[in-house]
């Protein structure tokens, strides 16, 4: 088996000593005036996703992200490359478009027509002569961004002093160059309003503690075992923990239950009867699954497993990249989570969930690990309320929509009088972690 290497940024994620212990006070979560210190001093800083490259395949096709009371237009060029732009006006700054779309040669202004070309130039203006500075067409231009991309996705800051992309993200784009992420099809796509802070998604994805409660599938088929798992965190304030895709050794399904790893050890041509007992099946069985997927990849149309190494085509590293996108890379997907805050409540945030696969060589149709039997072509985007489960019925008792039931409870506990602080174990040192990147840029460290 190949040694694993170690990322030279990283830091332990289970080693509380390394922080400075920072509280997570309850305000963090609902007080209007911390909500307006995050967008002056961390939103109007980061790299923002803005959509993913697959969305914008010629040039004139656009998209709009808007980000609280913010909007941000994305739109392809001639040569290939992507501009953003503030989706306001020039003139006097009527928001320019709403939906996403595309092979436009412009935007249009709807208030008094004015015409910006897609490099963001005025093209045209009524009565264009009537300026008293002269004709502002080709003189003007949008407010514009700086945008790149990684991973497949399309990305922006509002900061013209924010380190490049690639730096901001350190060491994500390293650690993950194995993956042919460009290549994923996103086959569920979902914007779900809930009530809670966004900060709720960051928290939970940084830390696996609350998986056997909260997701008892799940111990089966990725091992919850504290010490089975890799938790890292990198200085930028991103982190992750690998887990192996097998079986808990201490958690064991009731005799004669199915099990879900004999299936994937049959699908790859293992028979899951061949071992002595659970434990040699699990140990013993996720080694021959490496073995065999090694075997077996490119007579079965597996293709993106042409660079990836032996860990990463059996085991689940769960990734959160500062301060809200979670990133969970697995064997044959890739999902996609992210909360943003609401304009003016701080109780409420929208939750993103893109379900990414990779296609395999004959298959039409895939099993989602969030969502569910999918077929294998690009969704539409559904925007939906959570409405305590009823409103997203497509994605019942999926481990996402477990975590979205407890955020709306979570966000009630922490108002009450009675929670002052947190209590946390080593596993969730990632948790504080978090709060202390956020309150170093909250105090202009960053
Ligand atoms: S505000 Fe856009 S043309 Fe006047
Ligand atoms: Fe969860």
């Amino acid at each position: 088996m190949e040694r694993i290497k170690v990322h030279p940024l990283t830091m332990d994620g289970r080693d509380a000593s390394l922080l400075r212990g920072d509280p997570m006070t309850g305000d963090r979560y609902y007080s209007r005036e911390f909500a307006q210190r995050e967008w002056d001093h961390m939103w109007t800083k980061i790299w923002h996703v803005a959509g993913r490259i697959a969305e914008l395949e010629e040039a004139g096709d656009y998209l709009v992200h808007d980000f609280m009371h913010e909007s941000v237009i994305v739109v392809r060029q001639e040569d290939d490359t992507f501009k953003a732009f503030y989706n306001s006006c020039g003139h006097r700054g009527q928001r320019l478009v709403w939906d996403s779309s595309h092979a436009v040669a412009g935007f249009h202004c709807p208030y008094h027509g004015w015409l910006w070309g897609r490099d963001g130039v005025l093209k045209n203006a009524q009565d264009a002569d009537d300026f008293p500075g002269g004709n502002p067409c080709g003189k003007l231009k949008l407010e514009e961004l700086r945008c790149d991309t990684w991973g497949g996705f399309i990305w922006y800051t509002m900061d013209d002093n924010a380190p490049p992309l690639l730096e901001y993200l350190e060491p994500i784009p390293e650690l993950y160059k194995n993956y042919p992420m460009e290549t994923a099809v996103r086959v569920f796509w979902m914007k779900i309003n809930l009530d809670t802070n966004w900060k709720f998604a960051t928290d939970n994805f940084s830390e696996s503690y609350h998986t056997r409660t909260a997701h008892p599938q799940v111990p089966p088929f990725i091992d919850q075992d504290v010490d089975s798992a890799r938790h890292e965190m990198f200085p930028r304030g991103h982190g992750r923990t690998v887990q192996p895709m097998r079986p808990s050794l201490t958690d064991r399904l009731p005799e004669g239950t199915p099990e879900p790893f004999d299936d994937l050890l049959r699908y790859w041509d293992i028979d899951p009867n061949s071992y002595p007992n659970f434990e040699t099946k699990a140990i013993q069985g996720w080694l021959d699954l490496k073995a065999a997927k090694k075997r077996l990849w490119k007579e079965r149309g597996y293709n993106h497993y042409e660079y990836m190494t032996d860990e990463e085509i059996t085991d689940s590293p769960h990734t959160v990249i500062f301060p809200n996108v979670t990133l969970s890379f697995l064997p044959d997907q890739l999902i996609f989570f992210r909360t943003e805050p609401h304009p003016d409540d701080p109780n409420k945030c929208t939750f993103d969930l893109w379900c990414m696969v990779y296609p395999v060589e004959g298959m039409t149709e895939v099993e989602s690990i969030m969502a569910g039997k999918q077929p294998l072509r690009e969704a539409e985007l559904q925007v939906r309320d959570f409405d305590n489960g009823a409103g997203v019925p497509e994605i019942v008792d999926q481990i996402v929509y477990q975590d979205m039931l407890l955020a709306d409870g979570q966000q009630r506990g922490i108002r009450s009088r009675g929670y002052k602080d947190t209590v946390l174990c080593n596993q969730e040192t990632r948790v504080r972690f978090f709060h202390e990147v956020l309150n170093d840029y909250l105090e202009g460290r960053v």
